[in-house]
């Protein structure tokens, strides 16, 4: 996907702004200076937030549903839901500006988890709003978003039922969330729902590599490749990690990718992986004891043990399918409180063993 003209003139813009200001500062610039600089400006995530629908990376199916809601004009109430960082509440916005343009201010009302959003809030903010004479452009309704929807109680949202019948002529609801499940089942079926899935790697790394050249960051290939993988998806934190990295350490390359983002090191990680596949318990003990003393939880590195595995090449697919069974029951018994050094050893012993004679445990 290509940067759209408005993402790159904004983003060009406010970049060239911070140049100057920077250059007002201080003349000398070193790659330390230039970080220093950049320090305390906005986060690039909301610097780099998208204004336009077009400009939002990724599900483009959702994207192209929401573009067609756009064009049509008559937005159905909504219900977009997914994992955190990857566009939602960002994608609402860009429809309500799309749709009510220069109306947008006084047309929209947005409530989020940081407000009160109790049964009171629902009868006397929302249909007071939902009352408002507001001049919209021809054909156009009120909008009404409620973020993080799932955070709010079911009483609320039951009195949102009837409230959302009664001014339909006017007023369109949008809730975005993390769970659809926590929104009740009358809300539901009122909306139009979007799935937003996660953001694929490489138009994280698209983005990624449009924000660098944007900021004048410098990296190398390793080092995103390095935050791709402390993200999994999430474009929020993917940006976050690209500005803690290089305004923190001034080069964004993979070791000091996982400084900063403070997780077990894939490379110690994939040792050992390698050691279970040499059925080597004591080398892999090692390595474990290694990474425990740094003080990682054993949630940390069962889920890095699970991203390596599922990219170890050295591994044959059956073999690979076997470790990512093993791990996964581990991992359950690891969210279930068990959270010890021993579970993460049992969990090796029996990688091991995969990798054994089976006849050497008959009895
Ligand atoms: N698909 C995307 N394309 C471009 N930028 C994105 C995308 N998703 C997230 N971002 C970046 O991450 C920031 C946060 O996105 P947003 O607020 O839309 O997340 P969200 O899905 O609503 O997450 P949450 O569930 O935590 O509310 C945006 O400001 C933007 O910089
Ligand atoms: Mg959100």
């Amino acid at each position: 996907m290509t940067t759209s003209p408005t993402t790159t003139a904004t983003a060009a813009g406010a970049s060239s702004a911070t140049a100057a200001s920077s250059k007002a500062a201080t003349t000398t610039t070193t790659t330390t200076d230039a970080a220093a600089a950049t320090s305390y400006e906005l986060p690039w995530v909301e610097k780099y937030r998208p204004q336009r629908l077009d400009d939002v990376v990724g599900n483009r199916a959702t994207i192209e549903r929401l573009k067609a809601i756009q064009h049509d004009g008559n937005c159905p109430h909504l219900l977009i839901s997914g994992l955190p960082g990857i566009g939602k509440t960002t994608s609402v916005h860009c429809l309500a500006h799309a749709l009510l343009g220069d109306a947008y201010r006084e047309g929209v009302l947005e409530l989020n988890a940081s407000d009160e959003r109790g049964i009171d809030v629902v009868r006397n903010k929302i249909k007071t709003f939902a009352q408002k004479k507001v001049s919209l452009p021809p054909g156009r309704h009120k909008i009404i978003i409620l973020d993080e929807a799932d955070s709010m109680t079911p009483g609320a949202q039951q009195a949102l039922r009837r409230t959302m019948e009664i001014y339909s002529s006017t007023t369109r609801f949008a809730f975005a969330c993390n769970q659809s499940s926590k929104i009740i089942e009358p809300i539901q079926s009122r909306c139009a729902i979007l799935r937003f899935a996660k953001v694929r790697d490489e138009e994280i790394l698209k983005r990624l590599l449009e924000i660098c050249e944007m900021e004048g960051v410098e990296y190398n290939d390793e080092g995103l490749a390095a935050i791709i993988f402390t993200t999994e998806g999430d474009m929020r934190q993917a940006i976050n990690n690209l500005q803690s990295t290089y305004t923190g350490l001034g080069f964004v390359n993979q070791e000091n990718v996982f400084k900063v983002c403070d997780q077990p090191h894939p490379h110690l990680v994939r040792a050992i992986l390698e050691s279970c596949r040499a059925a080597d318990i004591d080398a892999a003990m090692d390595r474990l004891d290694e990474i425990w003393s740094k003080g990682y939880s054993a949630v940390d590195i069962v889920t890095t043990l699970f991203r390596v595995a599922k990219t170890l090449d050295s591994l044959s697919e059956a073999v690979k399918l076997d470790f990512i069974r093993e791990i996964g029951w581990t991992h359950i018994k690891v969210l279930e409180g068990v959270s010890t050094n021993v579970q993460l050893g049992g969990l090796l012993a029996r990688l091991c063993r995969l990798n054994m004679n089976a006849k050497l445990f008959e009895l």
